[in-house]
């Protein structure tokens, strides 16, 4: 990842993305970590580990419901109560006062359900009666089957885009700079969007245009609550985690992008599967005219190529971000990356989480 700090000039250049002004083309991509305290709240351990991170240009939280159908995982943070909205607060407060910005990212798991790690009884949702495939991770890290969820109907429909759009307003109140939709890894936007996982008859099934039709629904909620230039949206065509189809991830993408041109959203984050048979980032470029922001296996080089050469604006990291709170400054200097305790990424405590030390220089 470091390599000859020269090259990776271009990240250090101030971009916008929407009404959100970055001082770096490096953002941090989401994270579940797992570590909300009772009522799904953010812990003071999470204002640390966001302030430690907030040299990036732009901070995506990790997944965070909506609603309480929304959760899916074990201590996954809520944007839907006082306490969380709260809690929330200090968090942003934290990333501002060193400079940095942050958005929430919205994840509504929809089928994507083990019930025990809610701690609360709520609903299965999603738009079809189909199970997810594949197991998730229970609250004891053993990974278990799915829920099989319940078919929403037009009225759970409309209670959940008022929901999105009340969250986002949330994170507002909270004081985060905005909030990006997870439309990606076979969570609910997703669900809509796919055919193996959407067998709806009425408007929300059938045609990819008909599919596009929740998630656009979704966006332009969001964007009249807090304004398109603080809603950005993340997807990932090609990708079949969660059961996803993945035969022809242009003709499922390109009409959601289309239906949302006219919002003037502030980004739209790619998770670039490098596919052989399509070149994702110009498929995006092709049917949207907003800023990029590129992720996947990138490395400071690559991902300085790709806004040299135009295909993206910014560029984001996850992993990276895990070992080294100053990745940012490490990417400038040069300096080695360390490396992550990956057995530690979702156990609920501090250790593997706040004490990466930064770079001793
Ligand atoms: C521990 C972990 C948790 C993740 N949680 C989320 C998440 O909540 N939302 C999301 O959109 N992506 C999530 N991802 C995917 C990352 O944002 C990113 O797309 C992926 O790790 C590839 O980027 P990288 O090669 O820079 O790590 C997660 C990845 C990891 C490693």
């Amino acid at each position: 990842m470091p390599g000859d700090p020269g090259l990776t000039d271009i990240l250090f250049t101030p971009v916008a993305l929407g009404a959100i002004s970055l001082a770096n083309r490096i953002v941090m991509s989401p994270m579940t970590r797992d570590r909300a305290g009772p009522g799904d709240v953010p812990t003071p351990a999470m204002v640390e580990y966001y302030r430690q991170r907030a040299g990036a240009g732009l901070i995506v939280t990790e997944g965070t419901q909506p609603n309480p159908a929304g959760k899916g995982y074990w201590r996954t943070p809520g944007i839907h109560s006082d306490a969380q909205v709260e809690g929330w607060a200090r968090v942003a407060e934290a990333v501002h006062a060193e400079g940095g910005k942050i958005v929430v990212q919205l994840m509504h798991c929809g089928r994507v359900v083990v019930s025990a790690n809610r701690g609360f009884e709520a609903e299965v949702l999603a738009p079809s009666a189909l199970p997810c495939p594949d197991n998730v991770p229970g609250p004891d890290g053993v990974p278990a089957a799915c829920a099989t969820p319940r078919a929403m109907t037009a009225d759970d429909i409309a209670a959940t885009v008022a929901d999105y759009a009340q969250a986002a307003r949330n994170a507002r109140v909270a004081g985060l700079d905005g909030v990006e939709l997870h439309c990606a890894s076979g969570y609910l936007i997703n669900q809509f969007l796919n055919s193996a996982s959407n067998a709806r008859e009425d408007e929300y099934g059938g045609s990819a245009e008909n599919r596009a039709r929740y998630p656009a629904m979704v966006l332009a909620a969001m964007a009249e609550a807090i304004g398109g230039d603080r809603v950005g949206f993340r997807f990932s065509p090609g990708n079949p985690y969660n059961g996803m189809d993945v035969s022809d991830p242009a003709a499922t993408f390109v009409p959601v992008l289309r239906a949302v041109e006219g919002l003037g959203l502030a980004y739209a984050h790619v998770l670039d599967m490098q596919l052989a048979d399509l070149d994702t980032l110009a498929m995006v470029r092709g049917a949207w005219s907003g800023p990029i922001v590129v992720n996947n296996m990138l490395d400071a080089a690559k991902g300085a190529a790709l806004v040299e050469a135009g295909r993206a604006e910014a560029v984001s990291f996850a992993r990276a971000f895990i070992a080294n709170p100053d990745l940012v400054a490490r990417i400038r200097a040069g300096a080695p990356l360390a490396k992550p305790n990956y057995t530690l990424l979702y156990t609920g405590e501090e250790k593997g989480y706040t004490d990466y030390p930064a770079w001793a220089g």
